[in-house]
């Protein structure tokens, strides 16, 4: 009788969840601008009794579950911004909002960290210390968690997890590993100058291109000499303009880029050893190079003792748990770490188009059995917690 009535609830909970999923799907804001989903999440929790905290966010929020006050604090945070692409799923649910979709699953963890605060909201007095429940905005353009840590709602909290979605990873199954989940996601410039001249007079000037093809060349080095072959980094130039058109021999070259690294120490040599190659061959030309550096969010990483815990209750909650290798994505969700320990979890969300793609796609049975995953660690980490105390 007992096991059939929680099964109704289970049903019902799922159902649920499946109607906001498609409605946070339907509408989905870009980065700062998600104040529909705020909204929406702010009926939906409030509707519940579960508390919101007030602070200074324009979009995005923080609420609080608490059982024992005294006890221990942990975090799971959620991401809530889609991107400027235009579905094409012919999804039933597709978006309403022109040029906008949910293509990176950010309505798929919303929905589940919602479902996780409900259930955990069911257990309130039992809780052996306070979740606080992260809808961080902005994770694509890299901002939204430095906005929610500025506003020292995180101060006291001593674990936090996140999750992704993951079309390699098929439903029921979701993956974690200790140290770095995610790259870090660095962008650069670089201009190479020369002397625009005639293109029938090519020793009046010097030709940027030819510099520039060079410099492109000789930066695939850098992997390859330049970092430990056990270690991990990629440097790509993914952008290249000069000149427009066939006569002319123009007067510089643009070039644009990106770096991933997984350490903190192969961080920083790159963009060094970018500046040392480019000058060097730029001058050895006669011609000049600047590079503009912008870094992005460092790698995750994962506390070997939260990933193993994490995995625990994968498998106790029904979880078919992989060990992870990182991928040289990024995700913002490091800013957390680099202030306090924790773990990032991909979820299986069933085959699908990539992330980004504009068929991109979650398999909504992922749903329910995450949002009980996630409300269950939330549960076991303040345990873990209160016993260290
Ligand atoms: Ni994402």
């Amino acid at each position: 009788m007992e096991n059939e009535r929680l099964l109704k609830v289970m049903q019902r909970l799922e159902e649920e969840l499946i109607t906001v999923y498609r409605k946070f799907h339907q509408l989905p804001e870009l980065s700062n601008e998600e104040f529909q989903t705020t909204k929406t999440l702010r009926e939906l929790l409030t509707a519940v009794g579960i508390r919101i905290l007030d602070l200074p966010l324009a979009t995005g929020l923080v609420a609080e579950i608490a059982g024992d006050t005294k006890g221990p604090v942990v975090a799971i945070r959620c991401d809530i911004d889609a991107l400027p692409v235009q579905e094409e799923t012919g999804l039933p649910y597709q978006s309403l909002n022109q040029g906008k979709m949910h293509a990176c699953g950010h309505d798929f963890h919303m929905t589940v960290i919602l479902g996780a605060a409900y259930l955990l909201r069911q257990r309130e007095r039992a809780l052996a210390g306070t979740v606080k429940i992260i809808f961080q905005p902005a994770e694509e353009t890299g901002h939204g968690a430095e906005a929610i840590m500025q506003t020292g709602v995180l101060s006291d909290v001593q674990a936090i997890f996140g999750l992704h979605s993951q079309p390699h990873l098929p439903v029921g199954t979701i993956g974690t590993c200790t140290g770095p989940l995610t790259a870090a996601v660095d962008r650069f410039e670089l201009d190479i100058i020369g002397v625009g001249t005639h293109a029938a007079e090519p020793d009046k000037g010097i030709d940027p291109i030819v510099v520039a093809a060079h410099v492109v060349t000789a930066l695939q080095t850098i992997v390859s000499r330049n970092i430990n072959a056990f270690d991990q980094g990629l440097v790509s130039v993914t952008h290249i303009k000069s000149g427009n058109t066939w006569n002319v021999i123009p007067q510089s070259a643009f070039l644009e880029g990106t770096v991933r690294t997984l350490k903190a120490e192969t961080r920083k040599l790159i963009p060094a050893k970018i500046k040392q190659i480019s000058e060097g061959i730029a001058a050895s030309f006669g011609a000049r190079a600047e590079l503009r550096w912008y870094p992005g969010p460092p790698a995750t990483n994962n506390t070997a003792k939260w990933a193993k815990l994490a995995a625990q209750v994968g498998e106790e909650t029904g979880y078919e748990v992989r060990e992870e290798i990182p991928w040289l994505g990024g995700e913002d969700f490091a800013y957390y770490q680099e202030k306090m320990p924790g773990a990032f979890i991909n979820v299986g969300t069933g085959q699908s188009y990539a992330h980004h793609h504009p068929k991109f796609s979650i398999d909504e049975a992922a749903i329910l059995h995450s949002a009980r995953y996630f409300s269950r660690l939330a549960e076991q980490v303040l345990l873990a917690l209160e016993k260290d105390i």
